[in-house]
């Protein structure tokens, strides 16, 4: 997320213009011909994510030397071939390999543009392993809004991007598609921090390196992982049973706004609980990061990465902290099915923002949905934004007011019974616009079509929802 809602608004700046590139026809991502898609199919980002396997778990272990950028990695795949494979890619963005094994046996790797193409010795079929070994100096990659992938900060990095960034570090079926679990063994110069998702599984030091250990055991859709490395001051805990660990880059003033934000942390997610349904993961987080090339906060899996731009003195930045933990629901544990379904993740996270601030400011979410449906740009539909407007207001703002016509329709009691429904159904999993439409028709036991289509497809602007 870029600028609260209430910021833009006073900005006046609700427009986006309407740029949607032509589609690309996708390949087909099935391997019934023995060979594995370069892509998975996504008509906005077509090279994204592979065909012909779907991987069940990363193992990563990754040693990193900031004075001298190499990186050091070697990632073991499980893997589930959808049809007998003789060749498949991986997404990654190009440090040298040095060995490459499936099912153990030796096979050759051959890096293409930014994927790595995979010619095992035998067919695999069923269950299958891969194991990588490379090393390099890992760079950032073109994103679509700012830097995504790894980034080399002053005292470490920080890899982290939407819609990919995983390629940049290891290899990677990269699309919200393919979610699997992860263990993460990050080794840095003794001193540094090395913070990733999930559960924190210690550290241990050896010869001046420190080893720290990461779980992330629910799926993870791999745009949402994230190393950051440095110096950090870090807060652990437990909150209802769970991990906790936030951390704010030591050069932040102690006990400041970033210190304060985070420790709102385990509130901010009690309160959107009660809105959304149980917490899906099993540990909670936050990392406030420095380096002013992260213009953006990211709902990295159970620890959300901020921007230094969020937190200035007397400033209230909880509204981004509502925005990324309500991602944790909304976009991490249900992911999006393509990218152009991306108002899924941004239209509830936006209006997290609203529900947060009826409860913590008493500013009503009638009064901030009404703010915005005045000065909304109706040009670029919500449902299908195009991938130039992946970020846009179209999808934020336009997406918030979507969620809310929806409530306006049916009323706070089948309102809150759909979002718990989605969260509890679609748990772990992926969905589409086309579902949510379906459950919210089963749930309210309306006719929601027409709203639907007006509000995320139309071009102008909806007349007002009638109860
Ligand atoms: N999903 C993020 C959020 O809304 C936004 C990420 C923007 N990405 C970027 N590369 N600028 O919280
Ligand atoms: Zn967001």
């Amino acid at each position: 997320v870029r600028k609260s809602i209430a910021a833009v608004v006073a900005a006046g700046l609700l427009t986006t213009a309407c740029t949607s590139p032509p589609r690309t026809p996708s390949v087909s991502p099935s391997g019934a011909d023995g060979i594995g898609a370069e892509g998975i199919g996504d008509p906005y980002f077509p090279r994204y994510g592979n065909g012909g396997y779907d991987v069940g778990h990363y193992g990563i272990q990754v040693r990193y030397d900031p004075a001298t950028d190499q990186l050091t990695g070697r990632v073991a795949i499980t893997a589930v071939a959808a049809a007998p494979l003789r060749r498949f890619n991986l997404d990654f963005t190009g440090l040298p390999t040095s060995k490459v094994t499936v099912n153990g046996q030796p096979a050759t790797a051959q890096q293409q543009e930014s994927e790595l193409v995979i010619t095992p010795a035998a067919e695999v079929t069923g269950d299958f392993t891969v194991e990588i070994d490379y090393a390099g100096v890992p760079q950032p990659i073109k994103a679509i809004l700012g830097d995504g992938g790894w980034l080399h900060t002053d005292d470490g990095a920080i890899a982290l991007g939407q819609p990919e960034s995983a390629s940049s570090w290891f290899p990677v079926n990269d699309h919200p598609l393919d979610k699997a679990t992860y263990d993460l063994a990050i080794s840095v110069p003794e001193g540094l921090a090395a913070l990733s998702n999930g559960t924190p599984e210690g550290t241990s030091t050896a010869d001046g390196w420190t080893t720290w250990r990461w779980a992330e055991r629910a799926p993870m859709a791999p745009y949402l992982t994230t190393l950051v490395i440095g110096d950090y001051r870090i807060t652990s805990g437990s909150h209802r049973n769970r991990p906790i660990l936030t951390a704010v880059a030591a050069s932040f003033p102690e006990g400041g706004d970033a210190d304060a934000a985070m420790a709102r942390t385990a509130e901010v997610a009690d309160f959107l609980e009660t809105q959304f349904g149980p917490y899906p993961f099993e540990s909670y987080g936050g990392v406030v990061v420095a380096d002013p090339r992260i213009s953006y906060a990211l709902e990295t899996q159970s620890r959300p990465v901020y921007g230094p731009s969020f937190f200035r003195a007397g400033s209230d930045s909880t509204w981004v902290v509502a925005h990324e933990l309500a991602h944790q629901w909304f976009g991490d544990s249900v992911s999006i099915g393509g990218w152009q379904h991306i108002w899924l993740n941004e239209g509830f996270a936006s209006y997290a923002e609203w529900l947060w601030a009826e409860k913590d400011r008493k500013i009503s979410v009638q009064s901030q949905f009404d703010d915005v449906y005045r000065l909304m740009d109706w040009t670029v539909p919500t449902g299908d934004p195009g991938p130039a407007n992946i970020f846009s207001g179209a999808v934020y703002r336009r997406g918030a007011l979507t969620v809310h016509a929806l409530r306006l329709t049916v009323g706070d009691d089948a309102f809150f019974k759909i979002l718990k429904a989605w969260t509890g159904e679609r748990r772990n999993g992926n969905a589409v616009t086309a579902d949510f439409v379906s459950l919210s028709e089963r749930v309210s036991g309306k006719s929601l079509r027409p709203l639907f289509d007006a509000w995320l497809f139309g071009t102008t602007q909806p007349p007002l929802p009638k109860p």
